[in-house]
């Protein structure tokens, strides 16, 4: 199979290093790649954002498969200028693709077939989003309703912060998708990441974790995108996923075909744990990031066939096999992030890695045959172990042997499973 990646975060390096493991695969592009992925394909230089090239290519090539990684191309169509040319891809039509790029749209298929999530009103003007607030009071949450890169949501504690932020985004802080607000009720939980496969009519449950948002120590300081997570999150037990799958994914795959937008893809589901059971946060049409890179350490199949299936609608025919490790990764960031940060930073070495761990790259590139950082998030250093107590020790040791100066991590992703594990 001939296969071209789209993406250049840890995500995708993740994607590549594990459909590089396929038997079945027999060419390998990327577009636009990093070192890590060059690790695993030949990256080539396509203007993503120009479909009509990226489809060229594809036909050029004989593309068997176009595994499109972030969610930007998917909501701005990508998909479907390649299905329309008959090229098969994994992830979802524009209009699927609104699970994510409009809070609003899912909160309104979430009534409508009776999802549960919290409750909610979408606004496009601040008096009236203004004046619901005021009438539910605080804790209370703000949402951008369209993409603002996992910074347009406010969970408001207070009533000044939740007007502030409604202020926010109609004055434009989210540019064009702050112009509709959703507020929502304030769930109270544990939060979990749970991933399922779609071809639009069969699901296929794959696995959980966790993710750790804010940029430090004790979940504190601002929301980032993500600082580390581990998988499976031990909130998710059979009961909770067996719940997930009939109270959420289900009613939301025969919605979504039902309405002719069928899901073909992964859904991504943000769950709260309440004392109800699972809600859901947020949906997201494509892996998390950095939870993908946990999630595929501990999958034993072969991925491809798996996206490949999801792409082509024979999802009933495939399954998938898991490893009963614990996979955690922390988040190597630039000190700054996510603010400011300084580009181009010297990685002068990354440790040598064994079977058990693994370095993905996520804002890397190579100027004049060195390593450098260029993103916020540079760095997933991996591992697996018997507990998540093993698989952090592992992780941390791999994190002390990267030289970078500009580098920092959080030095407890995983603490909500340890404090479990040693209870
Ligand atoms: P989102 O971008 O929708 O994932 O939201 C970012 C984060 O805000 C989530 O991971 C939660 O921690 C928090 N959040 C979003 N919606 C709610 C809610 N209704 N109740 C409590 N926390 C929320
Ligand atoms: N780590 C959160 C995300 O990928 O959206």
């Amino acid at each position: 199979m001939k296969v071209l990646l789209i993406g250049s975060g840890g995500r995708e390096h993740a994607l590549a290093w594990k459909i590089a493991q396929s038997p079945l695969l027999t060419k390998f592009y990327a577009a636009p790649g990093n070192p890590g992925i060059a690790e695993h394909c030949e990256l080539v230089s396509l203007d993503i954002d120009d479909h009509s090239a990226v489809v060229t290519f594809a036909q050029d090539k004989q593309i068997d498969l176009v595994v499109v990684g972030p969610e930007a191309p998917l909501v701005a169509g990508m998909a479907d200028a390649l299905r329309s040319a008959g090229i098969a891809v994994f992830g979802p039509s524009a209009a699927a693709a609104q699970l994510e790029g409009s809070k609003g749209f899912t909160k309104d298929i979430c009534a409508r077939f009776n999802i549960p999530t919290g409750a909610y009103q979408r606004f496009n003007n601040a008096p009236k989003a203004k004046a619901y607030v005021r009438e539910q009071g605080a804790p209370i949450v703000i949402k951008a309703d369209g993409l603002a890169a996992g910074k347009g949501v406010t969970v408001a504690m207070t009533l000044d912060e939740a007007l502030a932020a409604i202020d926010d985004c109609f004055e434009g802080a989210f540019g064009e998708a702050g112009a509709e607000v959703v507020v929502e009720a304030y769930l109270d939980g544990e939060e979990a990441s749970f991933f399922c496969l779609s071809d639009g009519k069969t699901l296929l449950p794959l696995a959980t974790a966790q993710d750790h948002k804010r940029v430090g120590d004790g979940d504190t300081g601002p929301n980032t995108g993500g600082m580390g997570a581990y998988s499976p999150a031990p909130v998710m037990t059979p009961d909770m996923v067996e719940r997930t799958m009939k109270e959420i994914i289900e009613p939301t795959m025969r919605g979504m075909a039902e309405i002719g937008m069928p899901f073909q893809g992964v859904f991504f589901a943000g769950l709260m744990i309440t004392n109800k059971g699972p809600e859901l946060i947020e949906y997201n049409v494509r892996f998390g990031d950095p939870e993908c890179q946990v999630v595929f350490m501990r999958l034993k199949s072969d991925l491809l066939p798996l996206l490949h299936a999801s792409a082509v609608g024979t999802l009933d025919q495939v399954s998938a096999e898991w490893r009963d490790e614990t996979a955690l990764t922390v988040v190597l960031a630039s000190k700054g992030y996510p603010g400011a940060y300084d580009k181009n930073t010297p990685i002068s070495s990354l440790p040598d890695e064994g079977g058990e761990t693994k370095v993905f790259h996520a804002g890397t590139a190579l100027k004049d045959g060195k390593l450098v950082a260029t993103g916020g998030r540079v760095l997933n250093v991996t591992a697996l172990g018997k507990t998540v107590t093993q698989a952090q020790a592992r992780a941390y040791d791999q994190v002390d042997a990267v030289s970078w100066d500009n580098g920092f991590c959080r030095r407890d992703i995983g603490w909500q499973a340890i404090v479990r594990e040693k209870a």
